[in-house]
């Protein structure tokens, strides 16, 4: 029955310490005069069951406090402190934030905006990352702090920097820039003019020198020239980043490096970071209990952890921040209700993760975050509701060691693409202001989070040919290749659903010639997008689905904003339009071609359509699931294996409790309670299960 999946586990984060992290940024350079506040520290710590600390993210200036003047004597005591305690360290390096005088003395550092307005001193995550010097300063700084914690018996993980972001536009990264075309083009303007279309408004160049980055005073509307600028953004923060690591690599090679992404963060191409990082990392803080249900918000997070862990090919990662109790930054700064703290940690494992660390551990007493959540308030005790969820939580990690490192396998990979986003992004015409593609991927997504079924969210340039069910909203972009190995997954059995928006333009925003989806793609579903139509809110059309359609589909489904009239070529239909000129042709279709067959959904409905419609096709192919059992509204499972046991979380995102009816016949052990469960399950509001099955 259930397929067994052997050797799926992964080694520890690093194996000196075969355990769940748990523990916060830590900024004892904030406290250097408080030498009692840094003793009761490292009791709060124990009390809190915490054993690991991240330190040194903003701490250049205590490091550096002038030029050439280095001080780590304040670190070499913290460090101590955490090892005789029995903790480690993720130590930063501090390029996050530098040092007044830094900029004072070499203003190239400093970022320029896309307005060409160069920034004075101040704030943080705001340095060129292409400045010489900038590089030169971080680097040494960052061989210092190698040389002198090669050893130490604390150190842990390197933390690189914090949440690169942004881009600088300053004449260094003007001619970067430049540099980097020219590799692409192979030196040839015309080749560069060609991909672009720059004889469209006349905005042909004639000499390298005249390319400037997208601004609002000079270009943002080639949309070539948008995408290789986002590229390149990415490309020179991953070169800044590798020379931050190159003193670590060489003075500390055995010790994992990671740097910490901000979920779905849009100036990044995240898949192009990973293979650089020895583990992924990333900072968690959805909005709890807001105007959003928590099972939507729920699911939301639920997709950025499947991400997370599908950049490296499913091996575990780091929660490297999440707020025990509240932001600072939101509108409404809400605190996490009972509960929510100990399902919104185990969530973060259920999905991949071997760690659960927070933002912050001490509130600081001034200056902009000192109201941001922490697990130390200013009260400075340990009697606090919050201290005492981290401590219970940190009790329960300590009996899940057996899940550290284990994994999933999904069957279902769902395309979420940063190029293809960004190439979106740019499209004028059709609904300029209902693009949605990241909420339109995550209502793909959702039928799978209700059923429990896991899913890995890829990019199009990863392997599908593990994966039974592929899932890709909106692919209006195809790099070159892509379309071809969709075919080939499709011809070998797999089933491909794609929707309105796909295959409209190459890599270089270049529109396919033809007729859409494109050559390969209309073969494999079967039709041909002849026009694409868009919505007003106030309009109203259907689809009609056909009698007797094998998804067993027969409600109406509105269609909301954006619409395709194509033509059913060798495909079958499904459903139809019910109103309009377009009425009574095709909405839905479905294409048998070669082993498998390809779906495509001509229009949005983003209600119940794509839970319906993606329920049925769970149940039609017998998808894996986390566990074969009823979920209410709200609840979900997910799974993660060794190949011998099976750890199904359920977690209950709803206030209220809920029960779910098991249907599998296995008695499974509750792993916080170590008692035995068959049947059903009662769960609290906010509740969480882990569940073990044996394999074998
Ligand atoms: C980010 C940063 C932290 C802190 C938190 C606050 O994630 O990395 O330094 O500012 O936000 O939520
Ligand atoms: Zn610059």
């Amino acid at each position: 029955m259930r397929k067994v999946v052997i050797d799926l586990k992964y080694e520890p984060i690093n194996s000196k310490f075969p355990h769940f992290l748990h523990g916060a940024d830590y900024n004892p350079e904030q406290w250097l005069d408080y030498p009692d506040v840094l003793k009761e520290d490292m009791r709060l710590m124990k009390l809190a069951k915490c054993n690991v600390m991240t330190v040194g993210v903003f701490s250049w200036a205590s490091l550096e406090p002038e030029e050439g003047r280095f001080s780590f004597e304040w670190l070499d005591r913290v460090m101590d402190n955490l090892a005789a305690n029995g903790a480690y360290a993720v130590l930063a390096t501090p390029s996050g934030a530098r040092p007044a005088w830094l900029s004072a003395k070499y203003p190239e550092v400093l970022r320029t905006d896309s307005k060409r307005v160069k920034a004075i001193h101040g704030g943080r995550h705001n340095h060129c990352f292409t400045s010489p010097i900038y590089r030169e300063k971080t680097r040494l700084i960052n061989e210092k702090l190698a040389e002198r914690y090669k050893d130490h018996p604390a150190l842990l993980v390197w933390h690189i920097s914090n949440e690169y972001g942004g881009e600088c536009h300053c004449e260094l990264c003007q001619e970067a820039f430049r540099e980097w075309l020219k590799t692409k083009y192979d030196n040839d303007l015309d080749k560069l003019n060609h991909a672009w279309w720059t004889r469209f408004w006349s905005h042909t160049y004639t000499d390298w020198s005249q390319i400037e980055s997208p601004s609002e005073i000079g270009e943002k509307r080639i949309h070539g020239l948008n995408l290789d600028w986002k590229r390149f953004v990415t490309d020179q923060t991953i070169d800044f980043y590798r020379n931050e690591i190159e003193p670590i690599r060489r003075i500390t090679p055995k010790v994992p490096v990671t740097t910490n992404f901000m979920r779905l963060y849009n100036g990044l191409d995240y898949w192009k970071f990973a293979p650089e990082v020895d583990v992924i990392a990333w900072d968690s803080y959805p909005a709890w209990h807001s105007g959003n249900t928590d099972a939507a918000t729920g699911c939301e997070v639920s997709f950025s952890h499947d991400l997370f862990r599908s950049l490296k090919g499913g091996k575990p990662f780091i929660l490297m921040e999440s707020t025990p109790s509240t932001q600072n930054w939101q509108t409404v700064c809400k605190q996490k209700r009972p509960g929510m703290h100990f399902l919104s940690s185990i969530h973060a494992i259920a999905h991949g993760s071997d760690t659960v660390q927070y933002f912050q551990w001490r509130k600081s007493r001034g200056s902009y975050e000192k109201f941001h959540g922490a697990v130390v308030d200013h009260c400075g005790h340990e009697n606090t509701r919050v201290f005492r969820d981290v401590a219970e939580l940190g009790s329960a990690l300590e009996k899940l060691d057996d899940i550290i490192g284990t994994s999933v396998k999904p069957e279902v990979a769902l395309i979420f693409d940063w190029e293809n986003r960004w190439a979106i992004q740019d499209v004028k015409g059709m609904h300029n202001e209902r693009k949605d593609y990241e909420a339109t991927c995550i209502k793909h997504y959702e039928a799978f989070w209700k059923k429990g079924v896991p899913v890995d969210i890829i990019n199009m340039d990863c392997d599908f040919s593990g994966y039974r069910l592929l899932v890709a909203p909106m692919l209006y972009m195809l790099k070159s290749g892509v379309a071809e190995r969709i075919e080939g997954f499709v011809r070998n059995g797999g089933t491909f659903i794609t929707t309105y928006y796909t295959g409209m333009v190459d890599e270089n925003d270049l529109c396919f010639l033809g007729g859409f989806p494109g050559k390969e793609l209309r073969k494999v579903t079967g039709i041909w997008s002849e026009e694409f139509d868009t919505l007003f809110d106030n309009d109203i059309n259907y689809i009609v689905l056909a009698n007797g359609n094998e998804l067993g589909l027969n409600k109406e489904y509105e269609v909301k904003y954006m619409c395709e009239y194509i033509h059913a070529e060798t495909a079958k239909v499904l459903a139809t339009y019910k109103d309009d000129y377009y009425a009574g042709k095709p909405a839905l279709t479905v294409n048998n071609y070669g082993k498998g067959e390809g779906y495509y959904i001509a229009f949005r409905n983003n209600k119940d359509f794509e839970i319906d419609f993606y329920t049925s096709l769970i149940n039609n192919k017998k998808l894996k699931r986390a566990i074969d059992a009823e979920l209410p509204e709200g609840v979900t499972a997910q799974l993660r294996t060794d190949g011998k046991t099976d750890f199904v979380f359920l977690l209950n995102f709803s206030p209220e409790t809920k029960t779910v009816i098991i249907n599998e016949k296995t008695v499974f052990e509750d792993m916080l309670t170590a008692e035995n469960v068959e049947k059903s399950i009662c769960m609290q509001g906010y509740g969480v299960k882990i569940l073990k099955r044996k394999l074998i």
